[in-house]
């Protein structure tokens, strides 16, 4: 209803104009009652059909904006890892993305995107009333004055589009300069770089900060040139806005003058005139109104835009080379895991030439407790990553229980296996629950506690006031880092594994802590699951069934402690600079 309201105001305003033209009387004031009743219906079909379609697209606009935010983040969260090492989805790009881009959308989805629609709506049908009545001084007008407009605001349109990208990078530079240093807000404050840090948050560029480029002051890109740059732009897009405000006059100079010619000529009735004339008046308005909502489109260009290329990034779906469940019963059945891992080779996409896996071939049976040893860089946390299917293999593959672990679901797949990594982290909100993350079932207050005690974190949960119920803070922060790690292998034990992936897993325990751990670990493991552990602490891996040494990405040598030692090389080595013998 609303669309057509320009037509109808310039049909009503032309006749009211031509009642005033027939002089005092009584049909004039019968025209001005009637026409003004009009007018006045006009305004309350306006005022009824504005606000009810301002109620349905709000309403739309937050369902659908809720639906998107919760869509970027769970796509973001089921991204795959190697995602997460690509230097624009650092954690505070990804965080001020998914806060900004649902609101850029929101204003495309709401009110602005049903005025733009009612505008264009009333500037097509003015066009064709205009056109219907007089084509003339309707094509003049249409090219020589409304085009001009609409050209305006689409080079503003475009102007925007690439400021907003522009700017948008450098609001997720920042963005990730601030989450950066708060996480590492101990690291900051230690090496005094607060000032330097707020410095180059104000003068973000497009590419990774680095606390090197903070401390040495390698800028790209200073804030001056930023704003050189947006001022340039700003100039631009003014012009352009300028120039639509002054054509709709400059279109009214025109339908003046050549509307004068035509009625002089008497081509045209003064009525005709007067329609042509308003409908003109009203759709250069209506131009100006569509072009000012530019900002908005180009803003919800961008958001959108976002949305799509995570859409992209997601995981290619898995090939399933057999139904799920089947895999998950049989390897339910199956107890301790076996795992082969066949010719396996990996590169980190970031730095394609170096193989940080080279060509390792290592099988290992049910219930085996196994540890990888070898100087620190030289690719033990990537096996890890690998065997947790984090990354896909260069070339080569790893084998669960006979299955290729790339055919298998991952969630399935990582249901079957535990980690504790190198630096665990917790998640907000109590020890109990931090332990049974990820649990199907809720565990028994008697296997938490269990599980407990066999990472010897029991003494301390019960020296808490609150016990189990105790919060550990954001990440963890709350506890300390040995403490942590216990909780980790506490959360591991609970899920009881078919294969346990220790990962440097005991490093903050004292000696006495780390041997009844380790104890409690050996006597779980050969008897329900498979265990891989990683450590540089010898001490730690001595008593397992076989050791690999790794150098390079390559298993350099393998056999049991003794074995290792009887050897002489690199085992022997390491073991005579920690002086184990
Ligand atoms: N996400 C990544 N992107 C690019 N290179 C990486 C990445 N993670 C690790 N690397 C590189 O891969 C190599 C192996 O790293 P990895 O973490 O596997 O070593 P590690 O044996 O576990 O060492 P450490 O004993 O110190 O924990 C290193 O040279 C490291 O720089
Ligand atoms: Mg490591």
């Amino acid at each position: 209803m609303s669309s057509l309201t320009y037509p109808a105001m310039a049909i009503l305003i032309s006749r009211l104009i031509n009642s005033f033209n027939k002089g005092p009387g009584p049909q004039l004031t019968h025209d001005g009652n009637f026409y003004s009743l009009m007018l006045f219906i006009t305004a309350l079909i306006n005022l009824i059909a504005y606000f009810s379609m301002g109620y349905v697209t709000n309403i739309i606009s937050q369902r659908l904006t809720r639906r998107y935010r919760s869509e970027i983040f769970a796509s973001v969260l089921n991204q795959d890892i190697s995602f997460f090492d690509e230097q624009q989805n650092t954690t505070g790009a990804i965080v001020s993305r998914l806060s900004t881009a649902p609101t850029q959308l929101q204003e495309l989805l709401g009110f602005n995107v049903a005025i733009i629609f009612i505008t264009l709506v009333n500037l097509v049908s003015t066009c064709i009333l205009a056109l219907i009545l007089g084509w003339k001084l309707a094509l003049v007008v249409l090219f020589g004055a409304l085009l001009p407009i609409i050209i305006s605001a689409w080079l503003r349109f475009a102007m925007e589009t690439r400021l907003e990208s522009s700017i948008e990078k450098r609001f997720a530079a920042s963005a990730a300069i601030a989450a950066e240093s708060v996480a590492a807000i101990r690291t900051v404050a230690s090496l005094t770089l607060e000032d330097k840090i707020v410095e180059r948050y104000n003068r973000p560029d497009s590419t990774r900060v680095t606390f090197t480029d903070v401390v040495r002051c390698r800028y790209s890109n200073c804030l001056t040139d930023i704003v050189e740059k947006s001022g340039q732009s700003f100039l631009w897009i003014n012009l352009f806005f300028s120039t639509a405000q002054a054509t709709v006059f400059a279109a009214m100079a025109l339908t003046f003058w050549y509307g004068a010619q035509l009625v002089l000529r008497n081509e045209y009735t003064q009525n005709q005139f007067f329609i042509i004339f308003i409908a003109v008046l009203f759709s250069g308005e209506a131009c100006v109104q569509v072009s000012t909502f530019t900002t908005s489109l180009s803003n919800a260009r961008s958001g959108a835009n976002y949305i799509l290329w995570l859409r992209q990034q997601r995981a290619k779906p898995v090939p399933l080379l057999r139904d799920d469940r089947e895999v998950s019963d049989d390897e339910k059945s199956s107890g301790p895991a076996a795992v082969d891992v066949i010719n396996l080779e990996f590169a980190y996409r970031q730095r394609p030439g170096v193989k940080v896996i080279n060509g390792v071939q290592i099988q290992i049976d049910k219930g085996e407790f196994v540890a990888c040893v070898g100087a620190s860089g030289c690719g033990k946390s990537t096996m890890v990553s690998l065997l947790e299917r984090f990354y896909q293999a260069t070339s080569g593959h790893i084998e669960y229980n006979s299955i290729n672990i790339d055919n298998l679901c991952p969630k399935n797949y990582r249901q079957n296996i535990a980690l504790v990594q190198q630096e665990p982290t917790l998640l907000s909100g109590t020890l109990r629950e931090n332990i049974a993350f990820g649990l199907e079932r809720e565990p028994t207050d008697g296997e938490v506690e269990d599980a407990c005690k066999q990472a010897n974190i029991w003494d301390f949960v019960t020296s808490l006031p609150n016990g189990l119920a105790t919060d550990c803070g954001s990440s963890g922060t709350k506890l300390s880092d040995g403490q942590r790690q216990r909780i980790a292998i506490a959360r591991a034990l609970t899920r009881s594994p078919k294969l346990l992936l220790l990962d440097e897993a005991t490093s903050a325990l004292d000696t006495e802590s780390e041997r009844i751990v380790q104890a409690a670990i050996e006597k779980a493991s050969r008897r329900d699951m498979t265990t891989i552990a990683i450590a540089h602490r010898l001490s730690t891996t001595k008593r397992a069934d076989r050791i690999f040494v790794f150098s390079n990405g390559r298993i350099i040598e393998s056999g049991d402690h003794r074995t290792l030692t009887q050897l002489g090389g690199m085992y022997y080595n390491m073991c005579l600079s920690q002086s184990l013998g």
